[in-house]
């Protein structure tokens, strides 16, 4: 939002005097994303607010407000608090709102700048990781007076993971070192022999005093030793690299345009490459060959298109393509693949759980799928790669993902946009993590679905009946195993054929390796998911007996199974299951005996829309699983 209302102000500005000319100038200048990494201490703020004041960036109304915020909030005996200029407006300052990510615009003659600034404690990663993904520099600020920090390299790291090949060191408050030249050369000694083991490309040093203004917009007299540009010099000159036109050539549809029958064109903004009315091209995931016949932008047609170009593509053969699809020249095509080894970055406070179906998003794409494997966790204060079975808030981890459906991808080192992807949960929306794919696993690459002869219909057919999954869930001792064995007993009498799968029975065998921890339980009720799945395939009807504490896990029962997914609750009520505890697990989890005990101390998420409840407090056995018949027999189930 700051982003957008700097903007509009700038444009504001300039109105009065040429608007057309101030865009056409504006739009002709280029633009450098960068980030800021580090910590209140190390003067981020004060660096970003003194690049903005003295090079003139700051308009009148604010540079007031700035005069009088300093008196009443300033730390400098009532000079101006730069570091309130970009600590966040006066409103929110008064409220206490934290701003994770702020991204401020500005403009000097020559170039156009936008800065992500984040905060920089080890809890941050993840706004660090947001504000850093379209930057193509980062400065990483370090205290003269403090050196190499451990939260530098933890800065450093996230960076270069992040695949920014620039890095700017600020060695800032040179006055506080009397600008001592041996300090400065000491730590860019340190921050090189630190950054050999990382990915970046090019690594710049620029002593200054962002308080006192030293070698921010011109050189200081103070440090006649240093032989660089200044910090606004710099930024306006740095060249970036891995330019995007110079990439092959990518383009993720947004949108299928067809405004009418007579026109068909397929929107979205050039990720990459550039592309040439007449070149061929092919479309992906799903290998579909045409020509370019027409390339449209808002204003008029073009022969030819570049990185970040928002166009309309129209095509010279009717073709099948939906939003999602990528197309690229047919000679410089993605990779394909729906497994893959990425790097994750978690979000959320509830941990990435393996086996849990999430939805993957890339390139407007929205595919479910999960984490097969935690490889290991990435420690980001020394990279050291260590063991996980989970990866909490904040954590890096590398993990191998099995999508349910192709994706067309590039490898993030290649391409940071058909290479990232963000996590959704699927029960909350909430973006739960983001990732960086490094490479395509081939395991099912050449395994294709075989067809049998039999139908699925014909096998249930022969059974005279309808396959369908009855998936009872509720609390340990709700009476969930007994009134599936008595609703299975009368399946049986009616002539049907079923099978019960209960989760004690399967966890003797199936899942013997899974315990009770959230994850193993995510596992758990995959397989035997998969497992009755195949069941119905065969004709049968399954009678599933399973705690199933999770939202999560029973909404992929739901799109595994699809129609044939009947969710009955055994509605008991904690007290009356603890007090009949026909086990006697609640009374020895409640002694301390076993953890994670359902209805204790892990949750069970009460299902919101279940086909059937039932009374499990009220009803015996017996009624329970005579009105489970009743059921099927009013929905012609059976
Ligand atoms: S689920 O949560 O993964 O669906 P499942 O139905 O397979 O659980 O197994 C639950 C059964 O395991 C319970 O009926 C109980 O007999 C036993 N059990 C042992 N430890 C626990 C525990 N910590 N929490 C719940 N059930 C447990």
């Amino acid at each position: 939002m700051t982003y957008i209302s700097k903007i509009t102000k700038n444009t504001e500005r300039n109105a009065d005097h040429n608007f057309e000319s101030y865009i056409k100038d504006q739009n002709s200048k280029s633009l450098l994303r960068f980030i800021t990494c580090g910590s209140v201490d190390d003067g981020k703020s004060t660096l970003i607010g003194r690049m903005l004041y003295d090079s003139k960036l700051i308009f009148k109304d604010q540079l007031s407000s700035l005069k009088a915020e300093s008196k009443k909030h300033g730390t400098q005996n009532g000079k101006i608090d730069f570091a309130l200029l970009v600590d966040g407006l006066a409103a929110e300052r008064e409220q206490g709102i934290t701003i994770d990510v702020a991204y401020r615009f500005f403009a000097t003659e020559k170039r156009k700048f936008i800065v992500a600034d984040t905060p920089g404690h080890e809890e941050y990663t993840r706004n660090m990781a947001t504000g850093a993904s379209t930057a193509g520099l980062a400065i990483i600020l370090i205290d003269a007076r403090k050196g190499v920090l451990k939260q530098t390299k933890r800065h450093s790291f996230i960076t270069d993971l992040l695949g920014i090949k620039n890095i700017l060191v600020a060695v800032n408050k040179m006055d506080l070192v009397n600008y001592d030249e041996k300090t400065y050369e000491q730590i860019k000694e340190d921050y090189l022999s630190f950054a050999a083991d990382l990915g970046t490309e090019n690594i710049s040093f620029i002593p200054l005093s962002a308080l006192k203004g030293d070698n921010m917009i011109s050189l200081s007299k103070a440090m006649p030793w240093y032989e660089g540009s200044p910090l606004l010099e710099f930024l306006e000159t740095v060249e970036i690299e891995g330019d995007k036109s110079q990439n092959p050539f990518r383009f993720p549809v947004q949108l299928v345009n067809r405004p009418h029958l007579n026109f068909r064109g397929f929107s979205g903004t050039i990720a990459s490459g550039s592309i040439k009315v007449g070149d061929e091209i092919i479309t992906l995931p799903s290998g579909r060959i045409s020509k370019i016949k027409s390339i449209i932008t808002w204003q008029k047609t073009e022969k030819e298109a570049f990185a970040d170009q928002a166009v309309t593509l129209t095509l010279e053969d009717e073709i099948d393509i939906s939003r999602g699809d990528i197309i690229a020249k047919r000679n410089e095509r993605p990779e394909i693949t729906d497994q893959f080894q990425a790097h994750v970055i978690w979000m959320h406070d509830k941990p990435l759980l393996k086996g849990r179906t999430y939805l993957f998003k890339s390139c407007n794409k929205s595919v479910n799928g999960a984490v097969t494997e935690i490889s290991c966790k990435v420690n980001v204060n020394n990279m050291q790669h260590e063991p996980a079975k989970i990866l909490e808030l904040n954590e890096v981890g590398i993990v191998n993902i099995s999508l349910h459906e192709l994706i067309a991808f590039d490898r993030y080192g290649v391409n940071k946009t058909t290479g990232s992807f963000i996590i959704t949960d699927k029960i909350t929306n909430d973006t739960v993590g983001c990732g960086m794919i490094n490479f395509g696993l081939r395991r099912a690459a050449n395994i294709h679905v075989q067809d049998l002869s039999i139908d699925d219909d014909a096998r249930a057919k022969q059974k005279s009946q309808q396959a369908c999954v009855l998936w009872l869930t509720g609390l340990s001792a709700s009476g969930k195993s007994t009134i599936a064995n008595l609703l299975e007993k009368k399946l049986f009498a009616l002539g049907k054929h079923s099978y019960l799968l209960d989760g004690d029975n399967i966890r003797h065998g199936l899942n013997r390796d899974l315990g009770f921890t959230d994850q193993d339980r995510a596992e758990n009720i995959r397989r035997t998911g998969e497992t009755a799945k195949l069941m119905t395939k065969a004709g049968l009807i399954v009678v599933a007996s399973f705690i199933s504490p999770f939202r999560a896990e029973r909404q992929m029962l739901k799109e595994l199974i699809g129609d044939k997914y009947i969710e009955i609750f055994i509605d008991t009520p904690l007290e009356v299951c603890e007090k009949r505890d026909p086990k006697g697990l609640y009374k020895k989890a409640r002694r301390g005996e076993i953890q994670n005990f359902t209805g204790l101390d892990s949750p069970y998420e009460v299902p919101l829309s279940p086909s059937l409840i039932i009374d499990g407090a009220h009803l015996s056995p017996e009624e329970s699983a005579s009105k489970i018949i009743d059921f099927l027999e009013k929905n012609n189930l059976i």
